[in-house]
């Protein structure tokens, strides 16, 4: 298990998809000002998951809103058609989904080649096995804590077995991947995901709501990795 000093390495990533799209501009501001780590910004096909989120357009829009490297996450069908585009539109990382193609290591090479950052993804029921072979070739595998398609869904609790064993089984390779987590992730969960092993955290109704600021709500996630109570450090 990791120490609670590894916390201070743990990467914040507000999602997108909980934004309020009228103001996203202001809200892109306000996740600079809070002092998170990168944008995480989710596409969905309406295949891959049963839900259609934002493209290309948009992502235009978000890299014209922030200088944070932009995390994009293809819940799609055939990765391997877009990256290209994503790139074009300002993706920094673009994480592809180890179930929605049979090429893996290829497509990590191509969005090395592109200058990008390669990550893969897996879903909840999917075995650790799909993504061993690829923890050289990616920046970072992510575990999903719920089954991809909407925010605000609960964390499922027997993922931090899984991420245990996946930070295991990198720590034997000696390689710097990372582990993301995304899915469920609040106050109450964060310290179990990166206990675990993730080093890398997605966010989004847990950071974008109407209960707090973004500044305080991210404040209220990096407290609760120290096991403090945000309240008492008057995050507002
Ligand atoms: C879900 C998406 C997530 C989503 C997380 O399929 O991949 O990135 O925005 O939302 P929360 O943090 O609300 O579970
Ligand atoms: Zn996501």
């Amino acid at each position: 298990m990791s120490s609670a000093s590894d916390s201070s390495q743990v990467l914040i990533g507000p999602s997108v998809l909980s934004a309020d799209f009228l103001e996203l501009g202001e809200q892109l501001a306000e996740i600079d000002r809070a002092g998170a780590d990168y944008v995480h910004f989710d596409v969905m096909d309406g295949r891959f998951v049963p839900n259609i989120s934002i493209g290309l357009p948009v992502l235009e829009a978000t890299r014209r809103g922030t200088t944070l490297p932009i995390d994009v996450h293809l819940m799609v069908v055939e990765p391997e058609r877009w990256i290209d585009e994503f790139a074009g539109a300002g993706a920094d990382i673009m994480t592809f989904h180890a179930e929605g193609t049979p090429h893996g290591h290829r497509l990590a090479e191509a969005i090395w080649s592109l200058g990008k950052k390669p990550g893969v993804a897996i879903n909840p029921a999917t075995p650790l096995a799909m993504v061993e072979e690829l923890i050289p070739a990616v920046h970072q595998v992510l575990v999903m804590t719920v089954n991809p398609g909407f925010g605000g869904q609960t964390f499922i609790e027997s993922m931090v077995a899984k991420i245990a064993r996946l930070r295991a089984l990198i720590d034997e390779t000696g390689s710097d991947c990372l582990i993301q987590v995304d899915g469920g992730i609040n106050r109450s969960t964060i310290a179990r995901a990166v206990s675990a092993g993730a080093r890398s955290v997605v966010a989004g109704s847990s950071i974008l709501n109407d209960d707090d600021s973004i500044a305080g709500n991210v404040a209220a996630l990096r407290a609760a990795l120290h096991g403090e109570d945000a309240d008492r450090l008057g995050a507002s």
